[in-house]
């Protein structure tokens, strides 16, 4: 049985007030919270994040490491300095990412090597354009983008890695893929992993990003391959999260 992981992604949505805001408000109705609950926030936030959640079931993670541990990396951030603050969690390869600074399958792969070599989860994000959609693309999109990975880690490290499935046309848009849609697909990328490993196929969490929100969670998480989701713009909502975050 995968336990639901709901995680919010704050992208670079934060200050100092907000992060005490936000964080306090999630924590206050966390009692009958059965998910793991994730948190991602901006770099500069993680050593308070991680301060105000200590002993707590919230999790925090950071949205993006480089692929180098140190060195003449102007403006990047690794994995080990992520580690530093007693961060778990790492989001890698969102579309916005992938669509605003280049990054590749295969960079994507590579970073996914270097969370898990220094003890990070990955949070795998993976989905289709809307091109791709449209053309009948999708199981050929979200197979080369977890094939690339498969390929560099190798499918026993999918053990340590969450997958994400955030059709890049449902991000921001208020356009929610319908329940079956992302069902179809969640089952697709179980299938892809299971043409590898069975169990890690029955074991891996895959959740649903894109536009996700309280009225819609429920029939999403109800889903039988949907174990969660990667929330953007209602993260940053403490009663909507929460309220998110008690769907599991
Ligand atoms: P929204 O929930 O705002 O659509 O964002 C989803 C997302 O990109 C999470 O990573």
């Amino acid at each position: 049985m995968r336990q639901t992981i709901i995680a919010g992604n704050w992208k670079m949505n934060a200050s100092k007030e907000a992060v005490n805001t936000l964080l306090l408000g999630v924590l206050k109705g966390m009692m009958d919270v059965k998910s793991e609950v994730i948190v991602c926030v901006p770099y500069p936030y993680l050593c308070q994040a991680e301060a105000l959640t200590t002993h707590s079931q919230l999790k925090i993670g950071a949205q993006n490491l480089n692929i180098n541990i140190s060195g003449a990396f102007t403006g990047e951030v690794s994995a080990d300095m992520i580690k530093d603050f007693g961060v778990e969690y790492v989001i890698v390869g969102h579309s916005e990412r992938r669509s605003l600074y280049g990054e590749t399958n295969k960079i994507v792969a590579r970073k996914v090597q270097v969370a898990l070599d220094n003890g990070l989860t990955p949070l795998l994000c993976i989905g289709e354009l809307l091109e791709e959609k449209e053309s009948g693309n999708t199981k050929n999109a979200v197979a080369r983008q977890i094939n690339a990975v498969i390929e560099r880690v190798g499918i026993e490290s999918f053990k340590g890695v969450i997958i994400a499935y955030e059709p890049v046309w449902a991000i921001g848009t208020g356009i929610t893929a319908t329940p079956q849609q992302a069902q179809d697909t969640h089952a697709y990328i179980r299938e892809l992993l299971a043409q590898n490993d069975e169990n890690i196929a029955q074991s891996t969490s895959i959740l649903y990003g894109g536009s996700m929100n309280p009225d819609n969670v429920d029939e999403l998480i109800a889903c039988k391959d949907i174990d969660g989701g990667l929330i953007g713009g209602a993260s940053l909502k403490p009663d909507d999260f929460l309220r998110i975050c008690k769907a599991g």
